[in-house]
């Protein structure tokens, strides 16, 4: 099993690329599965996620293709020969359950296994169902499995979320373009993800307006073509190594990301004391004196401050000088990452079951950590890039699934970092 080791205390200096954001190119590729033609995506980013998922649609009969030239992706759903999604694959990687939309509205019925719950909160796919149901779909369960057919076709509806929802967003608006008639969304998510599977179901011939609001029209067509489309910049990596300078020190260009992607988040780590220039080639990010000031933050849909990064400013916040408060009003259970925190020497305290309270600044010595989740795993690799010693994390497969060469783009900037293989680390 793959563990991390960070030797602490090195400023960062350099340029970081970064990649196709995880949470555009899950549902770009699931989007393949409404057309019979080809969906070539470029700018892919190499993550276990992409390959969870290219393993789920190559059991529904689809052909994926790699190649190196731009990092592009290939697929070809022009036989689509199982409609059942396995619990074995959805439960791996709980974005895979929105299969169930194009399925459904290209063959008429789908099977796909519940995800189950997950580390980070129960996660369920209520609003998908109901949105499904209200486009015409009769949907049972079965077996852990949600079995969902309809007599020729979808019919478009006016669908208000009950909860502003990502997943929800994306299978409804994908449904919606092979159903009959006019489709609202209203209470939609605005995140910046919708609006590029948005313009790359455009660019297949669907009629969408008005992603990136919070009602978004669908006017279904007879069938999508295939198209080439290059996957948006991931904000939440860009993100989390602006937060990695903040903690360090140091001056780093994060190219290719830009202002709007990242608003809220970078106006806050502003306020904190790191230094940011918006140049043609992406954001540059500084911070010299390293006095950094705490914060008071409550997750939130976009535009806000995103519940992705939460795990990392908590981290960055035990660097700054006072209180900070996070509250994450998205997920139930998002700080599993605070107890390895406090083995680093973090001082977190919790208020109420959706609050931490961070007194810093304080000096973290490294220890060995273990990663829980995605995101709470990065927010170790950046206590441990500012602690003391060495701090070495176990279980770094959740962070394999979002965060390409990771290692490779902080140790180019100067990280003393490194990927090592062991069964047990003491
Ligand atoms: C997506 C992102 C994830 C991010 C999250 C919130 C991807 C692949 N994942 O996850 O990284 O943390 O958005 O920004 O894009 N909910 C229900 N019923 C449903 C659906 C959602 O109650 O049917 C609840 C969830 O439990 C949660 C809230 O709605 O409390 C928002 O979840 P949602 O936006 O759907 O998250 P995901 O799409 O799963």
């Amino acid at each position: 099993m793959d563990n991390l080791r960070i030797i602490g205390g090195n400023q960062l200096e350099g340029t970081i690329r970064i990649s196709g954001a995880k949470n555009a190119v899950l549902p770009l590729m699931i989007a393949s599965l409404l057309s019979k033609e080809k969906l070539i995506l470029k700018n892919v980013p190499t993550l276990q996620d992409v390959n969870t998922l290219q393993n789920i649609l190559e059991h529904h009969g689809v052909i994926c293709t790699n190649e190196q030239l731009e990092k592009t992706l290939s697929i070809s759903a022009s036989h689509i020969t199982n409609l059942v999604a396995h619990y074995m694959l959805v439960s791996q990687m709980r974005a895979s359950f929105w299969v169930i939309g194009p399925l459904l509205a290209r063959c008429g019925s789908a099977s796909v296994s519940l995800p189950g719950g997950c580390s980070i909160g129960i996660r369920p796919v209520d609003f998908i169902i109901a949105g499904l149901e209200k486009l015409g779909a009769e949907i049972s369960m079965a077996s852990g499995y949600v079995i969902a057919t309809v007599k020729n076709r979808l019919r478009g509806n006016r669908i208000k979320l009950p909860k502003t929802s990502v997943g929800a967003t994306h299978t409804i608006m994908m449904a919606a373009t092979l159903a009959k008639g006019e489709t609202v969304i209203e209470n939609a998510a605005r995140e910046p993800e919708i609006v590029d599977v948005a313009n790359c179901l455009k660019s297949m011939g669907a009629c969408i307006e008005g992603a990136g609001t919070n009602k978004i029209y669908i006017q279904g067509v007879d069938s999508l073509h295939g198209t080439t489309h290059y996957v948006m910049p991931d904000r939440i990596e860009a993100g989390t190594y602006a937060m990695a300078v903040a903690m360090t020190g140091g001056n780093v260009l994060l190219e290719g990301i830009h202002k709007e992607l990242l608003s809220v988040p970078i106006t806050i780590l502003e306020e904190s004391g790191l230094e940011v220039d918006y140049t043609e080639n992406g954001i540059r990010v500084r911070c010299n004196a390293c006095t950094l000031s705490p914060c008071n933050i409550t997750t939130a849909p976009f535009p806000d401050f995103p519940t992705d990064l939460q795990a990392q400013l908590t981290s960055m916040m035990t660097q700054a000088s006072g209180i900070s408060s996070i509250t994450e009003s998205i997920f139930e259970n998002r700080f599993t990452h605070v107890g390895e925190l406090c083995r680093l020497g973090a001082k977190i305290s919790t208020s109420g079951q959706r609050c931490v309270l961070i007194k810093g600044k304080t000096k973290l010595t490294g220890a060995p950590v273990m990663a829980t989740d995605l995101r709470a795993s990065v927010s170790l690799v950046l206590a441990g890039l500012v602690a003391q010693g060495t701090t070495t994390i176990s279980r770094v497969y959740h962070l394999d699934r979002g965060f390409e060469n990771l290692e490779d783009k902080l140790s180019q900037c100067g990280a003393m970092i490194e990927r090592f293989s062991c069964s047990r680390v003491y």
